[in-house]
């Protein structure tokens, strides 16, 4: 099963991929991660890209995209994965298309998980991320056992360069100019499945799991 989430920053992709992940054991492949890896490997990929992350806006096309069909072409994701993040842009999803198509391969959904500007700001300022092994927090809607430190690794959380309020808005602005046509996109090809993303994590999933049953 080869699953994309789409969704605005903060709608809450990663928390839900993860748990796609989980329950169907899919490999969750999110390129905010693999980006922020190669940051704090200090790689010139990382230092490349993190000077579009830290203003809010994409890292150019011909980055991405390679990097995220190296990463699908590894033997973990020949029976699937949950694309988290990926596409974000009507060309990166066209290369993607056209990689499948040459496989003879497809996307089976494309997850809108839909959440309102108005909630944004306040779910990107309560999220903590751990610095060693990336899992997400928030403050208020999902608390680690210690304040302050990761509950699977106990290492220090921090809260993510580019959730900055005022970068917040810029990245809101480049998702409804670039990234919110994907929903087009892939409801044109039958396989948009849009789900309310302003309830609970569990209520979320719930929705999910009834559609990929
Ligand atoms: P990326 O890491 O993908 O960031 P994003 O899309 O902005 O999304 P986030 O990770 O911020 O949010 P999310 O939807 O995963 O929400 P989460 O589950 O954490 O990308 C970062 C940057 O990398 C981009 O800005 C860009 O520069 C670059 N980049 C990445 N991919 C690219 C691409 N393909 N092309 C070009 N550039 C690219 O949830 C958010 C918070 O809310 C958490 O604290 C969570 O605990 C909480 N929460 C989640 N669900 C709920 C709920 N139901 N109720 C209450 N709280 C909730
Ligand atoms: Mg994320």
């Amino acid at each position: 099963m080869k699953i994309i989430m789409l969704g605005a920053p903060g709608a809450g992709k990663g928390t839900q991929a993860k748990m796609i992940s989980e329950k169907y054991g899919l490999p969750h492949v999110s390129t905010g991660d693999i980006f922020r890896a190669n940051i704090k490997n200090g790689t010139e990929l990382g230092m490349e890209s993190k000077k579009y992350m830290d203003a809010g806006q994409l890292v150019p096309d011909e980055l991405t995209v390679k990097i995220l069909l190296d990463r699908v072409a590894e033997d973990d994701c020949k029976n699937g994965y949950v694309l988290d993040g990926f596409p974000r842009t009507i060309p990166q999803a066209e290369v993607l298309e056209d990689a499948l198509n040459k496989l003879n391969d497809k996307i089976d959904y494309a997850i809108n998980v839909d959440v309102p500007d108005e909630n944004i700001i306040s779910r990107m300022s309560g999220r903590r991320a751990c610095v060693n092994c990336g899992a997400t927090y928030h403050i208020q809607y999902a608390p680690t056992k210690v304040e302050g430190i990761c509950d699977k690794c106990g290492s220090e959380l921090i809260l993510r360069d580019d959730d900055k309020p005022e970068t917040v808005k810029n990245r809101l602005d480049v998702y409804h100019k670039q990234t919110q046509p994907l929903i087009d996109f892939y409801s044109a090809r039958n396989i948009l499945k849009e789900v309310d993303g302003t309830v609970s994590m569990n209520e979320v999933f719930e929705s999910i799991i009834s559609i990929l049953g």
